[in-house]
């Protein structure tokens, strides 16, 4: 989006959504965040094909002042956190990464089969172990800024998970511990985990599309000041599709289809954080400008309105056999 045709919209009681946010306590991030996830090889397996792009928006990113970077040790696996160091090691002071552990590969596309080869959850202790001081070699850091629970183990006991994240962490390899889910931790699941650890963050599936699925969450976090990191935020690109839910009230607002959509997560609730993946520069720019928009209750209405009006795909994602808009778990 040009600068000029930004548009900023006053909220009717003339108040400003807060750019930043504190993460556990004492890391200040830029809400608008991004998601490193798409900086791999073809299904998420292996390093990117472009090594020097996914180079470039890295540090293109911290410059447009992206403060917070979302990653797995399962993007890759390990590739997504050694392009990381790659592009940005020594990191500057206030860069948060946030990555994660908990969740089995066994190849490209993996979330795409009903049966074998299978992505699972995998929440043993001393597995989670091995992988945080994975994590702690693959970015090339002494102690993780953020370290959360990919998936929950359903074998495994969540006091037990948990527990080995908060003995890392008096150890001094973790900062804040955080948890994830497909597609999100639910109430309880989080004021259990709250009862083993301070949980700093939760990561869930969140965007205008399936705003349904963990709005409790949502609610719930913003309540106990606890960062909501919204995965998925473009809905996986189906939101800002040329011709997609938002292609026309963009257009009439002088803005993008992708800048409403983070805009509309940014006004949801004042502790999300956002990580919209992208291997594109002027994407990357076009998002960061999301900041610019100020919505009122009737514009966070008539974008709702706007997605529900296509009936835009929600969760669960179908398997790109019998769909073009496969939406993909990671
Ligand atoms: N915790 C979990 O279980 C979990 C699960 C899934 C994802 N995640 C995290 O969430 C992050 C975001 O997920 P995601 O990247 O799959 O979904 P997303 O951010 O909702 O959408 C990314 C897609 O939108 C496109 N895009 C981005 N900006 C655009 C723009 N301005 N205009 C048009 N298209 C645009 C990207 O393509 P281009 O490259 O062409 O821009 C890409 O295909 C991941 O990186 C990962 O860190 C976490």
């Amino acid at each position: 989006m040009a600068e000029e045709r930004t548009r900023t919209v006053t909220t009717s009681a003339g108040g400003t959504v807060n750019r930043t946010l504190v993460i556990g306590g004492d890391m200040t991030v830029n809400r608008l965040g991004y998601g490193a996830m798409h900086l791999t090889g073809p299904g998420m397996w292996g390093p990117p094909l472009d090594p020097d792009n996914a180079v470039r928006v890295l540090r293109r990113a911290v410059e447009l002042g992206v403060e917070f970077i979302d990653t797995a040790d399962s993007y890759g696996p390990g590739d997504n956190e050694r392009t990381i160091k790659q592009a940005l090691h020594p990191y500057p002071d206030g860069l948060v990464i946030s990555t994660k552990a908990g969740m089995l590969r066994s190849g490209p596309d993996d979330w795409n089969h009903q049966g074998p080869p299978y992505i699972e959850p995998l929440g043993r202790p001393k597995y989670l172990r091995q992988q945080v001081e994975m994590s702690l070699r693959n970015l090339g850091v002494e102690r993780i800024d953020l370290y959360q629970l990919h998936s929950i183990d359903p074998k495994v006991p969540l006091e037990d998970q948990i527990g080995e994240l908060v003995r890392l962490q008096q150890q001094g390899k973790i900062r804040h511990i955080g948890i994830s889910e497909q597609p999100g931790i639910s109430v309880s699941t989080l004021q259990e985990a709250r009862t083993y650890g301070k949980i700093a963050s939760v990561e869930n599936l969140c965007n205008v599309a399936d705003r349904a699925l963990n709005d409790a969450t949502l609610c719930y976090t913003a309540e106990h000041g606890i960062a909501f990191i919204a995965w998925f935020p473009l809905g996986h690109g189906g939101l800002v599709a040329p011709c997609g839910p938002l292609a026309s009230l963009a257009m009439e607002w002088g803005a993008t289809a992708a800048q409403l959509a983070l805009a509309w997560l940014l006004h949801r609730s004042p502790t999300t954080v956002l990580i919209p993946g992208t291997a594109s520069l002027s994407h990357l720019e076009e998002n960061m400008k999301a900041h610019d928009l100020t919505l009122t209750e009737r514009d966070m209405a008539a974008i709702e309105e706007a997605v529900d009006l296509t009936a835009t795909p929600a969760w669960p994602p179908v398997p790109a056999q019998s769909s073009a808009t496969s939406r993909e778990v990671s």
